[in-house]
């Protein structure tokens, strides 16, 4: 079992180039399937997620083949359109193939995604989506078969603006004659970067970032070059990371409106922020102290992506922080672990209240989740002592060599596998 050896105290300094956005290479990577032909992805991270979606990809018939951060999927050679339940398991996200293979193929078969470990995460507004836009779905025995019927755009409105089901709409929607409106879209950059990309493959769309986007026209592109837009959530992650420990850093390769909200609740908590595009500084305050509320929001409001990171750095900081969390259930399970590294965490539904300690004291824990495993190492560097972190697939889910970044700015951290 592989495990992160930390040893506490170390001052984090220097500069990071952050990497390629995991929640926008992943949609990106199904949207190649629009493409008869070659897409040229650059700035892609290397993590367990891109690799989850790279198999899925080779599963359907594409050739895939990366270069460094550069990876090329030729679609032109699909010849299926389901997705074993192994690759369903591998990486809840998989869902997101769902329009785009629809797109190609006129059918998919898959198996729902299941619960996660941040609760419960259903597909609904995905699935009545594409049953709105013409998509016929049986449902039997966990497996969902989809055909294309008479694709027709029409409005879609969300009853929660869904990053996931937003994706998924943009991609079908390129099979529909006429015009698809998807109304309370999501907001988040990520969708932005999608329009980018599927605005190469010849598809008319416009208004994501906003809240209403407008699809027309299908994709005809035989051949698309892209760049991935940087990870908005390493960066602040690294961000609290330096924080905790005092130290301040430089992060390249960022695009610093992309987390006001995160920048600003370093800024209250005392720490000095400058950015210029991008480009992001941090210097660290003469103490941390507690904020207001933090209420995670879909974008631009707070990410819970971020809540994690950001409460492990307030378990030292002066005076109590609320957490309210109020896009997934299930999202507090990090909380546990932290309490064993000597933290004063109380949580009562969707709400935790952190009250800052003097110290933390190193600990073997393991990480719940993603997020929740970056709060683990950001603890572990502020402790004092050794703490033994297992569960690293968590994390090498969305960090590109977490530990290669984190010792090059001066952290004690081993990795044993
Ligand atoms: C994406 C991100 C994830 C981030 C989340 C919220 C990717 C690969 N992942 O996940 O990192 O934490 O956005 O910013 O981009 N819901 C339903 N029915 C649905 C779909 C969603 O009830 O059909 C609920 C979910 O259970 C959750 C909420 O809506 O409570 C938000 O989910 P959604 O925005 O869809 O998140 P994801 O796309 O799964």
């Amino acid at each position: 079992m592989s495990k992160y050896v930390i040893a506490g105290g170390n001052t984090l300094s220097g500069s990071l180039r952050i990497h390629g956005a995991k929640n926008s290479v992943l949609p990106i990577l199904a949207a190649t399937l629009l493409v008869n032909g070659e897409s040229v992805i650059h700035n892609c991270p290397d993590l367990k997620d891109v690799r989850s979606a790279i198999k899925i990809l080779s599963h359907l018939g594409c050739r895939v083949t990366r270069e460094n951060d550069t990876v090329i999927v030729d679609a032109s050679t699909m010849s299926r359109y389901d997705i074993p339940e192994t690759l369903m398991r591998e990486m809840r996200s998989s869902v997101m193939f769902l329009g785009a293979i629809i797109v190609r193929a006129r059918k998919a078969q898959m198996s729902f995604p299941g619960g996660c470990e941040l609760g419960p995460r259903p597909i609904d507004l995905h699935l009545s989506a594409l049953l709105r836009l013409g998509v016929n779905i049986r449902e039997n025995g966990g497996e969902i078969l989809c055909e294309a019927g008479d694709m027709t755009g029409t409005d879609v409105t969300l009853s929660f603006p869904s990053v996931g089901a937003t994706e998924n709409i943009m991609l079908a929607a390129t099979l529909c004659s006429g015009t698809t409106r998807i109304i309370n879209a999501a907001r988040e950059p990520e969708i932005e970067d999608l329009q980018n990309f599927l605005k190469k493959t010849g598809t008319n769309i416009v208004g994501a970032g906003g809240s209403i986007i407008e699809i027309s026209g299908a994709s005809n592109a035989v051949s698309v070059e892209h760049t991935v837009m940087p990870d908005r959530i390493a960066a602040a992650t690294y961000l609290c990371a330096a924080a905790a420990t005092g130290g301040q850093i430089e992060l390249t390769s960022v695009i610093p409106e992309h987390f006001l909200t995160v920048t600003a609740a370093l800024e209250e908590a005392g720490c000095s922020i400058l950015s210029e595009p991008g480009r992001l500084f941090l210097r660290s305050g003469p103490e941390l102290k507690s904020i207001r509320p933090i209420r995670t929001m879909p974008y631009p409001g707070f990410p819970t992506d971020v809540q994690s990171p950001l409460m492990a750095l307030m378990t030292k900081a002066k005076g109590s922080t609320i957490f309210i969390e109020n896009i997934f259930e299930n999202r507090y399970r990090h909380v546990c672990e932290l309490l064993r590294m000597g933290a004063n965490i109380r949580v009562e539904g969707k709400v935790a209240v952190i009250t800052g300690v003097s110290k933390l004291s190193g600990a073997p824990v393991s990480m719940t989740d993603l997020r929740g495993g970056a709060a683990l190492v950001i603890a572990a560097l502020s402790a004092e002592g050794i703490s033994e972190i297992t569960g690293l697939s968590h994390t090498d889910r969305g960090y590109e060599k977490m530990e290669e970044a984190l010792a090059k700015l001066g952290a004690d951290i081993q990795r044993i596998d």
